[in-house]
């Protein structure tokens, strides 16, 4: 994982060797003398995680525990103290210092107190995201075999953390295994992280999947981390591709071949290891004919392709589907509708869902309010033809 580190510390020499002893550890590090500097810079939120002398020449170190304590972003401090001070280190401890060494300060332990802390950030990232996202729902396959099939290559994707490229009509599930995918492989205990480039604005895109480096455009005033940082070690969901603009799937394409990026306004590049899967339910390969999608990013994308067929396809699978959003809706609402009639369950079946399995998902919903209580006949359904 990528972590900036900002190291405060008035002894020039100290901060030299500690910052190349760090980015030979692959982390990024900011170096300032003064209290003042990092200030400004944990304000900004450039720095992730602070190493912080006591003795500055323009202050005493441990003010800035204070000083932040109402942050929302505040990052973790770790305290180097003179040795024996162990009072001022108890001190530290309880205004919330993430940790504290004494000086002189050996490698071996700061690195280990850096490692605990960026579990915290890693955790902080995570947090933050999934606030917004819902939580994940179960995939249902039914009896098709165009279905389990799919089903199974995803396992298989899954498991290699391959890119997958999922097509289909709009409402036949495509989020749904996504999630499924990330769910079974390797990486569920990591992010699962999803975009949709259609609602996000083409100019906001770049800097929502890469970040931005404070003061690389109006507005941008502190640091951001990209969705694509955030996903580190997991997977990133790119929902509605077709929507993305040409300019940033060149991006995404050099993201992916190099497994790197470079932060909008920023010089460094930053590795990650991120599973892609991308979903679309307009035909790609006539985007790609009419110049809107770029054929080489179709197939990096398409490692693993999957489509989900129509429901009116696999209508041996709505009486399962049926049963599945019963029981879901049952538990979520406080219900307790035992079941569907057969003659409702034949108009379910003979209808044509459009809007596909979401449709399907919507009508039950309603069914299920309009119904007796117990269970859903053919008066309780809209009108299916
Ligand atoms: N296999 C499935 N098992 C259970 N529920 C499903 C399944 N597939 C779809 N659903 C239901 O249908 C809804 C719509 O699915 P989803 O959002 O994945 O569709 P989509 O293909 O991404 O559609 P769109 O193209 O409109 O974004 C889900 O919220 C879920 O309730
Ligand atoms: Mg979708």
């Amino acid at each position: 994982m990528s972590l900036t580190i900002l190291i405060v510390d008035d002894e020039e020499n100290f901060r030299e060797n500690t910052a190349t002893y760090l980015a030979g550890k692959g982390y990024e590090v900011i170096g300032v003398g003064t209290l003042e500097e990092a200030r400004e810079h944990v304000i900004k939120g450039s720095a992730e995680l602070v190493l912080l002398d006591v003795q500055l020449p323009d202050g005493y170190g441990p003010n800035l525990l204070f000083e932040t304590a109402n942050l929302p972003y505040r990052p973790p401090i770790i305290l180097m103290t003179a040795y024996g001070d162990i009072e001022m280190a108890v001190d530290a401890m309880k205004n919330g210092a993430h940790d504290f060494l004494t000086k002189p300060i050996q490698f071996i332990q700061l690195e280990k107190s850096i490692q605990r802390a960026s579990e915290i950030v890693t955790m902080r990232r995570e947090l933050m995201h999934l606030r917004q996202t819902q939580k994940t729902k179960a995939f249902v396959t039914g009896k098709s075999p165009h279905v389990q099939k799919v089903l199974a290559q995803a396992q298989r994707a899954a498991a290699v953390s391959a890119s997958v490229l999922i097509t289909g009509e709009t409402g036949t599930g495509k989020e749904v295994l996504a999630k499924f995918i990330h769910q079974s492989g390797p990486r569920a205990s990591k992010p699962f992280i999803d975009i949709n480039c259609a609602a996000i604005q083409h100019t906001m895109l770049e800097a929502e999947l890469f970040g931005y480096e404070a003061g690389a455009f109006t507005g941008a005033e502190r640091k951001k981390h990209g969705l694509m940082e955030v996903a580190d070690g997991g997977v990133l969901f790119l929902d509605e591709i077709s929507s993305m603009a040409l300019d940033i799937q060149a991006k995404v394409l050099r993201a992916l071949e190099e497994r790197a990026f470079r932060r909008v306004g920023g010089t460094t590049s930053i590795h990650v290891d991120v599973q892609i899967l991308a979903a679309s339910n307009r035909d790609l390969k006539a985007m790609i004919k009419e110049g809107n999608f770029r054929e080489d990013l179709y197939y990096r994308l398409k490692v693993v392709d999957l489509h989900l067929v129509p429901l009116r396809e696999r209508k041996e699978d709505i009486p399962e589907l049926v049963g599945f959003f019963l029981k879901q809706l049952n538990r979520d609402n406080g219900m307790n509708v035992r079941d569907v009639t057969p003659r409702a369950m034949e108009a379910l079946t003979a209808y044509r869902w459009p809007g596909n399995i979401r449709e399907l998902y919507n009508t039950m919903q309603r069914a299920m309010l309009f119904c007796n209580g117990e269970v859903i006949d053919l008066p309780d359904l809209p009108d299916l033809t």
